[in-house]
């Protein structure tokens, strides 16, 4: 059981996006519990433990720094960690597999199967396990397989508890979820072990947000979250493409659309595409998992979500070098942002890393800003050849371009002086809003001409010349 001046010790194997954050908020709001978050990787861990966290997340810090030292720790003691747990949230990584059977497809399991390992060869007493990762429909049942085998006569209560919570709003999302998911087997322990966990969030949490299920069932609905609202992304953007080539305007149209209250106006900004994570990710574990048991036409349905987010960046790219006289070879293209979405510095699976890859294959220079994800940005595009420059201020990265692509709705990207801006870079000067985010008309006023996502082209080719 906890050191005796807390009410339960909670272990968190995985220090990454989920890990750090969500232990962080049940920290704060359980001063009573001790709460360890364990990693492999030693460099997360001390970054954990200085003033240099290893991920940007707003309203985190403080919040960090508040209980770290108190009920709150880091450590790269992970079996000294699971002994002592009486709850463990496994919140490890479960990307696509790249290799083997249901390679790009299927979650790779290998690091849930190897915490799950060393779980069980570190108890001495029984736990609650909480599956935060999200993974494939039954996962559970291996864990408890794994958990079980052999001589142990420790229990292990496997719990499902997804995290829906979104990056750059992950501790406000934390703080104030639309519902916890709880699922459980429907056993007195099972149950038992799900109002161990309820008891945590209800801290904060009230109760009529708090959603229980079997556990079969919980694990699918994280899935099916995250493709839903993937859905509604490509469906949008399927129809900004039909706006571009009949003069509609998207925004107009999703407005109209979003106001009626069985569809609702939340995850209908058109724009480069979905990035990030998990999106893709969900979406590929839900169509093999669909595959797997020969349902192929549902597995068809949820491929079209991802074909059209890659038809979107591509419709782009094309856009851009149709727009600037069928080459940018040799151009300067600045990039306006490089996070999959603003308020974050992660880059996974941004649309910035497509078109990057797409524009420098098409010759051009790149120039990337983004006031939080250089550091990333560089590491995704160092393999790729072609002239590629890092430069924070967003001034100086748009001098002499020929155009300015904007890749990720950064607020302080609405506030700079485009006047400044315009009169620095090459004529005509092209402007591409792949998120809808910036004062068409008044950029056009300046001299700009101007592309956005799903509305028509803004430019003076054919009346004045520039
Ligand atoms: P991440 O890569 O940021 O963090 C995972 C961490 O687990 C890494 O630091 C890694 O070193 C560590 N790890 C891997 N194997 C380990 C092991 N055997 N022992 C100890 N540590 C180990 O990933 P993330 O973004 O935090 O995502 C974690 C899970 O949460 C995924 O399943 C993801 O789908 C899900 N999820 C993510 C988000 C998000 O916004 N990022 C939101 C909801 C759900
Ligand atoms: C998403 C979900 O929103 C979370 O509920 C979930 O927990 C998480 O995935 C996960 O499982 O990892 P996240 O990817 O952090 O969260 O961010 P979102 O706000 O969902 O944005 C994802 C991508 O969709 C971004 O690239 C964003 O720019 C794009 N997007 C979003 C649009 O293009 N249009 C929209 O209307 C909304």
């Amino acid at each position: 059981m906890g050191d005796k001046q807390y009410v339960k010790n909670i272990l968190c194997i995985g220090a990454g996006y989920v890990g750090g954050p969500t232990m962080t908020v049940i920290a704060n709001f359980c001063p009573d519990y001790k709460v360890t978050v364990v990693d492999i990787s030693r460099d997360r861990i001390d970054r954990w433990n200085s003033d240099d966290l290893p991920i940007y997340e707003p309203g985190l810090k403080e919040r960090v720094l508040k209980a770290r030292g108190q009920n709150l720790f880091f450590s790269t003691d992970i079996d000294r960690g699971i002994d002592e747990a009486d709850i463990i949230f496994v919140s490890v990584n479960t990307p696509t597999k790249t290799f083997g059977e249901g390679a790009g497809r299927a979650v790779d399991l290998q690091y849930i199967e190897k915490t799950a390992r060393r779980i069980k060869a570190s108890s001495k007493s029984d736990k609650i396990i909480v599956e935060k990762s999200t993974v494939p429909v039954r996962a559970a049942e291996t864990l408890s397989k794994i958990l079980h085998s052999g001589n142990n006569s420790v229990h292990f209560e496997i719990l499902s508890n997804p995290e829906f919570m979104a990056e750059g709003t992950g501790i406000h999302d934390m703080e104030n979820p639309d519902r916890v998911l709880i699922g459980s087997m429907d056993t007195p322990s099972g149950r038992a072990a799900r109002d161990e966990l309820i008891k945590i969030y209800e801290r904060w949490v009230p109760r009529e947000k708090m959603v229980t299920s079997d556990l079969w069932s919980s694990e699918l609905s994280k899935l099916v979250s995250n493709a839903f609202l993937a859905q509604r992304i490509s469906s949008i953007n399927s129809i900004s493409a039909l706006c571009e080539v009949t003069g509609a305007d998207v925004d107009e149209v999703a407005r109209a659309v979003g106001k009626d209250s069985r569809i609702g106006p939340k995850f209908l900004r058109a724009g480069l595409g979905f990035g990030g994570s998990c999106f893709r990710k969900d979406i590929l574990n839900l169509i093999y998992l669909c595959e797997h048991y020969g349902l192929q036409p549902a597995a068809d349905f949820w491929q079209q979500v991802i074909a059209i987010n890659d038809f979107q960046m591509q419709r782009f790219v094309h856009r851009m070098v149709a727009a600037m006289f069928n080459t940018v070879a040799d151009k300067k293209i600045t990039l306006f942002g490089f996070a999959f979405k603003p308020d974050t510095g992660d880059t996974r699976d941004s649309p910035a890393i497509h078109i990057s890859k797409m524009l420098l294959k098409e010759r051009a220079r790149l120039w990337v800003t983004d006031p939080h994800a250089l550091n990333n940005a560089r590491q995704d595009l160092e393999d790729v050849e072609g002239e590629i420059v890092y430069e924070p201020d967003p001034y100086k990265a748009a001098e002499g371009a020929h155009a300015i692509a904007l890749m990720t709705e950064w607020d302080q990207y609405r506030a700079l002086d485009y006047r400044r801006i315009f009169d620095r870079m090459e004529k005509p000067a092209f402007l591409f809003d792949g998120r809808n985010h910036l004062d068409h008309q008044a950029l056009f006023d300046l001299g700009f001409n101007v592309y956005a996502v799903g509305k028509p082209d803004r430019t003076r080719f054919n009346n004045d010349s520039q």
